[in-house]
């Protein structure tokens, strides 16, 4: 086990796994990347990347976000099988240092319930799955699954067996959210009085938010000895989700002497970035009222308050917005910036030459300064994860599209002209509110006859400046498509988001008529 400061806490994000696993819908591997890269200049230690036996496609993405990575640790989920753990292997092959994650429950409900098996079987399987683990690689965390509800005897017990059998990382979850912050630090302060070999490996904790304790858990856990914390950023997850890296890390920042000197590596200066990086490509919202990453978490509303912070800002903020990283871009972009400046914003955003394509985003930036005037960091941001969404194959564009909104005794009315792969094809119909007539014609331009299941505006950027985003949620075929477009005008951003879910149902199309045909070979 490499030596690390006594003080230093690592942080372990699992936004990609936990966090992922409870999205409606997967993301992408170049989704992933990107969040993965974010995640790396926040300064996270290690990535939890995925879970490989899940699907190739999990395996994939998880090999390319190793690949991607350069100072993080990428880390990938097994449960404690060889061939979960064999999966982790095959992902990280070729990789210079990787983490295997392999897990087991302990509680009595899981072993008995949902294992069906005596809790010596479990250990057992942990010691073999630990072993196995670590004849690939030798940085191995073993995670004791439900052990808020474990007994004791029987979590100091399993800790120990897997020490000993080469865990470097021994992970304690609160996997149901279910303890308070005193009771779950007692649980780690019994381990390290009781687990003779507890030096040995770090201890880290897990903890889910069912009670919303999940922070306070993790920070408690961390005052009796624990050095690792799980967490996931915007606190995405499971149900309520898991602790939010940027609540912890926040607050060891800030009452770093109330608790005993912790310190993390995160440069808390990219968490606000990272938060709307993660929040946009997971179409997760921020809520406003979001501890340290809220819009209106620096925001002061009442007279007391304003008057307060007039005379003295720290008489109601414990935290500046700059701290973690709530900054106006001072460089004006408009349609008279060049690509060096777009490239420069890019750069202080924290986006690295070479992961996105200046051409694409460049020509795509002029097109909105155009039509907006002045172009802002967020706008930048949601251009850059729309043009990687546009990497892919695509068979339906937009080429034109007119609309009469409607009135009083006036029928909604929209013509649309689409390219189809080398064609045009033009459409005209009426609807009852202008994004159904412009969504009818679509739909007949396309042939794909979906159910519009949810379809939402919202505002990126604030007042004035805002853009409309549009996400429509279509099921066709019994399977779930998303899009997403950006525009000034609402009308084309429905209409770009609707061709962008059309577009998936190709793509989608063309997957499954190659796997046919390799069946059918
Ligand atoms: O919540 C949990 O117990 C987990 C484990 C797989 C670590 O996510
Ligand atoms: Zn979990």
């Amino acid at each position: 086990m490499a030596t690390i400061d006594k003080n230093r806490v690592i942080i372990f994000d699992t936004t990609l796994r936990d966090g992922e696993q409870a999205l409606m819908q997967s993301l992408s591997s170049k989704q992933k990347v990107q969040i993965a890269l974010s995640l790396e200049q926040l300064g996270v230690d290690v990535i939890e990347a995925g879970f490989p036996i899940s699907s190739p496609g999990d395996l994939q993405s998880v090999r390319e976000i190793a690949l991607a990575l350069k100072n993080s640790t990428a880390c990938g989920l097994s449960r404690a099988l060889d061939k979960d753990i064999d999966a982790c292997y095959e992902a990280f092959k070729g990789v210079d240092h990787y983490r295997i994650h392999t897990f087991i429950a302990t509680s009595d409900i899981h072993v008995h319930d949902k294992l069906r098996k005596d809790f010596d079987d479990i250990v057992e399987m942990a010691v073999r799955a630990v072993k196995r683990a670590r004849n690939y690689t030798d940085d191995v965390e073993f995670s004791c699954e439900d052990a808020g509800r474990t007994p004791i005897d029987h979590l100091c017990r399993m800790v120990e067996a897997a020490i000993s059998a080469g865990a470097t990382t021994v992970n304690i979850p609160d996997t149901v959210g279910y303890t308070l912050p005193y009771e779950f630090g007692g649980i780690v302060k019994t381990l390290f009085n009781r687990v003779p070999n507890i030096d040995k490996a770090v201890i880290s904790v897990h903890c889910h938010n069912d009670l919303g304790m999940a922070t306070a858990n993790s920070l408690s856990a961390v005052m009796e000895g624990a050095r690792q914390i799980e967490c996931t950023v915007n606190g995405l997850g499971e149900r309520a989700g898991n602790t939010s890296l940027e609540e912890v890390v926040m607050t060891m920042k800030l009452r770093e002497e109330y608790m005993k000197g912790v310190y993390t590596n995160i440069v808390t200066e990219n968490i606000a970035r990272t938060s709307q990086v993660v929040s946009g490509i997971t179409n997760e919202p921020v809520p406003s009222h979001k501890a340290i990453v809220g819009s209106n978490a620096f925001a002061h509303s009442s007279g007391i308050h304003q008057d307060g912070v007039l005379k003295n800002k720290q008489t109601y903020e414990i935290l500046t917005p700059e701290s973690v990283g709530f900054k106006e871009n001072n460089m004006h972009m408009t349609a008279r910036s060049g690509r060096h400046m777009i490239k420069a914003v890019l750069e202080k955003l924290g986006y690295r030459e070479g992961s996105y394509n200046l051409d694409d985003v460049y020509s795509r930036f002029l097109k909105l300064a155009d039509r907006k005037g002045q172009v802002f960091d967020y706008d930048l941001e949601a251009l850059l994860f729309l043009s990687h969404e546009m990497e892919e194959d695509t068979l339906f564009e937009l080429d034109n599209l007119s609309v009469i909104a409607g009135g009083k005794n006036i029928i909604p009315t929209a013509t649309v002209r689409l390219k189809i792969g080398k064609r045009t094809r033009t459409e005209s119909g009426t609807g009852n509110g202008p994004v159904d007539a412009v969504f009818n014609c679509i739909s007949r331009l396309t042939g794909f006859k979906f159910k519009l299941d949810n379809f939402v505006i919202s505002a990126k950027g604030s007042g004035m400046n805002a853009q409309g985003q549009v996400d429509v949620d279509l099921v066709y075929e019994d399977r779930h498509y998303h899009g997403k477009a950006l525009s000034t005008d609402v009308i084309e951003a429905s209409a770009l988001a609707l061709i962008s879910a059309c577009n998936s149902i190709y793509r989608a199309r063309i997957i499954q008529e190659e796997k046919q045909e390799k069946e059918n070979a």
